[in-house]
């Protein structure tokens, strides 16, 4: 029995793999084992020479089956570190750098934009791209008749079965109802998203982008309303002494309501961004009016506050020198080459935006 022990243990100490210690393990303990056959010899034995020989047999038995499986975790960690090493990725490589595809300049624009926006503390909000004549237009006050509620700038859908009358969104004004319908203020969201006018030329699409701004609470006032657009536009177009002149105007969703230039020059037939006397117009804003408000279930004699809304393509083809808003939708890819962004380039604050 000593023979056979030292044996065993040492096939086990030698296997070289699960499978080889598989095969010692049915050689000694499996149904026509060794092991096995001395139990089976037992049954010839007297009483006396059988419990003697039983329990040396069960711990030889016990012996090598602690073996096999000491042997078998050495045998599967061992297994595993080699794949493991086998398998290893440097995490802290850098990655390809001869990525193909690239960020459309919208979709830049719009990250750039929230980046900014974010560290204000502000949310991003969405809504839908076919919506009704309500939240197009009547909540946001435009009368019966309004210029704007036009057939000809207005792309019409089929009445809905409950009657409403249905269209694709004009602006992402309809988003501010929206978001008060839904929202208690404090409110402090922008709004990216597709807007659609029947309109096409060099600086007119029939789908086209813009970013809404809506904050609403008990204080906000005229003084933010400038703040905040002039810090976002400087924050922008990285301009830092960009100067902002706020022109009055009239939307019907806004009281008073203002149009927003920034400093320019077109000195040369170029046109270029900073303090130079010049003057260019980017955007729509102003305090949201109380009607507004009203029809959106907030109390107009409590919370106050303001919006804008801007062209998403138009910022963008000033700072990144686009000259046809046309060519944003014509998925030319040697276009996309040109102006695209590369994907790892992602827009923050902190890490800087794209120049
Ligand atoms: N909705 C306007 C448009 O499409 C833009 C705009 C102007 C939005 C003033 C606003 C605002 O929120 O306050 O021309």
């Amino acid at each position: 029995m000593d023979a056979l022990k030292e044996e065993l243990l040492s096939q086990v100490a030698s296997a070289a793999d699960l499978a080889a210690l598989d095969e010692i393990r049915v050689t000694a303990l499996g149904k026509k084992g060794r092991i096995t056959g001395l139990m089976k010899e037992l049954g010839a034995l007297s009483a006396e020479e059988k419990k003697a020989r039983g329990q040396a047999l069960n711990a030889l038995k016990d012996e090598i089956a602690a073996a096999l499986d000491a042997r078998k975790a050495d045998l599967a960690a061992a297994y595993l570190a080699k794949k493991l090493e086998a398998e290893r990725i440097d995490v802290t490589l850098p990655v390809r750098p001869q990525t193909e595809g690239r960020i459309h300049p919208i979709s830049q624009t719009i990250d750039e934009i929230v980046a900014i926006f974010a560290e204000m503390g502000f949310t991003v909000a969405d809504g839908p791209d076919i919506e009704d004549d309500f939240h197009n237009f009547t909540a946001l006050n435009f009368p019966v008749g309004h210029p704007a509620r036009d057939m000809h700038d207005t792309f019409y859908l089929p009445d809905a079965a409950d009657g409403r009358k249905m269209l694709l969104r004009t602006h992402t004004s309809p988003v501010q109802v929206r978001t008060m319908l839904k929202k208690k203020p404090p409110i402090r969201v922008i709004i990216p998203g597709r807007t659609f006018r029947s309109d096409y030329d060099m600086t007119h699409t029939p789908m086209f982008h813009q970013v809404e701004g809506l904050v609403i609470d008990e204080t906000t006032n005229m003084g933010h309303l400038k703040g905040c657009l002039i810090d976002f536009c400087r924050a922008f177009f990285d301009v830092d002494d960009l100067p902002l002149r706020f022109r009055p105007s009239f939307f019907p969703f806004t009281e008073p309501s203002a149009e927003v230039d920034i400093g320019c020059s077109r000195k040369g037939g170029e046109l270029k961004l900073g303090n130079f006397g010049d003057w260019l117009e980017i955007l729509g804003c102003g305090m949201v009016h109380p009607n507004v408000l009203e029809a959106c279930g907030v109390d107009s004699t409590r919370y106050q506050g303001f919006a804008f809304g801007m062209g998403i393509e138009r910022i963008a083809m000033l700072k990144y020198g686009i000259p046809d808003l046309r060519t944003f939708f014509e998925a030319d890819l040697r276009w996309l080459k040109h102006y695209g962004f590369v994907p790892l380039d992602v827009p923050s604050l902190a890490h800087g935006l794209t120049r």
